[in-house]
């Protein structure tokens, strides 16, 4: 079975967030499935340095204001096929925003045209190519589904990631696009008068998955919905949910080469070498007392707006608290001040750092995620992976993929971290407390840090489930 991925991000080419991870993890992971799957990746500087051997397939005279080539290869291990047009890729940094940190104001054409070159690529328009399948990702990949539906082609699966990020532009957008005025519609793209790339993708794929079932579910109702919750509603009988494993290759603590000593389920007390490099690169005294810490980008789906207002309680509590994230000025500017007000308790690092993030997670005893919401969460199980105990709201994949530490729970062995809810701050500190008062019991905390290290949070079941959706869409038994 080809199946064509089209996401905007791929790790180890692209990445902003988790989205980055899943589209790098999943061609390998569904490569046993007999799955032959390749990458649709828009044309980045960060994706054409990687790119060995290319072989050109298509070349484009004038693709909406430019000359473009579409060249296929390898990059870093993947099969990809790259949308090579500089007049909208060849700009560095972050693939959406510009230097200013402003989303580039022509992104409602770079994505309609790697969309729609997408589509076209699935249904065989160009060259030797063509997919059984065109698995879309997020919104700006969510236009192919709507050219596949108008123009004809395969079956197409599009998965959201995060349903609050929707491409919605203004309506004049529409002309630009190639589709036809029919698709400006209730049942297309029109979403309160303007144009919503990611409802044109919802209203016309074969199929639709998000990725944890309990944020399926979420998202059909207006708490979590935001907005879409009608459409979804509407399309519920094709919606399914898979959560997104990790890739065990690059996050396995017994390899690391990010880590000062690596360590497996029966060494945990190894661990104690990176919480000193932590300690050290933080400027924090060094101890053995609870280190709380922080990988993420630091917006309001994340909640850490509450945690930095109860950062003084959990210094006085002998707390400690490591961060490494950046995003809203004001919750980065809150970190900080609580870091020069705490600096031997808190330490707060605002940038990027692939190689920080997996000390963290092998060095820090918790690992805290107070989402407000979370389609999956990625933190979390790199936490369970590396016996750094995840403290999470119980949203979204949060709630489906940890196991909490209450009474019942413990008593029974099976506890893999700690769950609050609703997420507020009274709920979020007692759950700190609740932390501090388990790590202060060794034998316990062990225990919840070996059973989470010894779970399966690789892709080897949501593979399959994949696997079986795609076959399903084929059958036509989506539903
Ligand atoms: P989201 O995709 O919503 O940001 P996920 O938990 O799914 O959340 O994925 C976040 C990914 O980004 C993880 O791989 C995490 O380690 C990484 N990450 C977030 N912020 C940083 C940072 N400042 N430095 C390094 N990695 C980060
Ligand atoms: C999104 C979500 C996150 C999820 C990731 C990968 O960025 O915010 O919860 O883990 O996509 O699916």
């Amino acid at each position: 079975m080809k199946v064509l991925s089209v996401a905007a991000e791929i790790y180890p080419l692209i990445k902003t967030g988790g989205l980055a991870d899943v589209a790098g993890a999943l061609p390998a992971a569904l490569a046993p499935h007999d799955v032959e799957m390749t990458s649709f990746v828009p044309g980045y500087p960060s994706v054409l340095q990687a790119l060995v051997n290319p072989q050109e397939l298509h070349r484009f005279e004038n693709l909406s204001g430019g000359p473009a080539v579409l060249r296929m290869g390898k990059a870093k291990g993947l099969d990809v096929i790259v949308l090579d047009a500089p007049h909208l890729f060849n700009r560095p940094g972050n693939p959406y925003l510009g230097p200013d940190g402003k989303d580039w104001p022509d992104n409602a054409r770079r994505f309609a045209v790697y969309s729609e070159t997408a589509a076209e690529l699935a249904r065989g328009s160009y060259a030797s190519y063509s997919a059984d399948i065109l698995h879309a990702h997020d919104w700006q990949a969510a236009l192919a589904c709507a050219y596949l539906r108008y123009r004809g082609g395969p079956k197409s699966l599009l998965t959201i990631h995060n349903i609050a990020f929707q491409g919605v532009f203004a309506p004049e957008t529409f002309m630009s696009l190639n589709l036809p005025q029919e698709a400006y519609s209730l049942d297309g793209l029109e979403f309160y008068g303007n144009v919503s790339y990611l409802k044109g993708g919802l209203d016309s794929a074969t199929a639709l998955s998000t990725v944890s079932p309990t944020y399926a579910q979420e998202i059909c109702t207006p708490n979590y919905g935001m907005g879409l919750e009608g459409v979804l509603q509407a399309r519920r009988t094709v919606l399914s949910g898979i959560v997104n494993g990790i890739d065990a290759d690059v996050w396995n603590p017994t390899t690391d080469v990010n880590l000062a000593e690596r360590f497996d389920d029966k060494s945990i007390d190894k661990r104690r070498a990176n919480k000193r490099q932590m300690e050290k690169l933080f400027g924090l005294e060094p101890g053995d007392g609870i280190i709380h810490g922080v990988v993420s980008r630091l917006t309001w789906q994340k909640g850490l707006d509450i945690f930095v207002s109860l950062l003084d309680g959990v210094v006085a509590q002998g707390g400690r608290v490591v961060v490494l994230g950046n995003g809203e000025p004001n919750i980065e500017q809150g970190f900080r001040a609580a870091a020069l007000k705490h600096p031997n308790r808190i330490g707060v690092t605002t940038s990027y750092s692939e190689p920080l993030s997996h000390l963290i997670q092998g060095g820090a005893d918790t690992m805290l995620v107070p989402s407000r919401f979370e389609p999956c969460g990625l933190t979390q199980l790199y936490g369970l992976r590396y016996g750094c105990v995840p403290v999470v709201a119980r949203v979204g994949g949060l709630a489906d993929t940890i196991i909490d530490a209450n009474d019942a729970a413990l008593a029974a062995q099976v506890a893999t971290g700690l769950q609050f809810s609703p997420v507020d701050g009274i709920t979020l500190q007692s759950a700190l407390a609740r932390a501090a008062w388990i790590y202060s019991q060794p034998t316990i905390w062990r225990g919840i840090q070996q059973r989470g290290m010894a779970s399966d949070v690789s892709w080897r079941r949501s593979a399959q489930a994949y696997s079986k959706l795609y076959q399903n869409i084929l059958s036509d038994r989506a539903a």
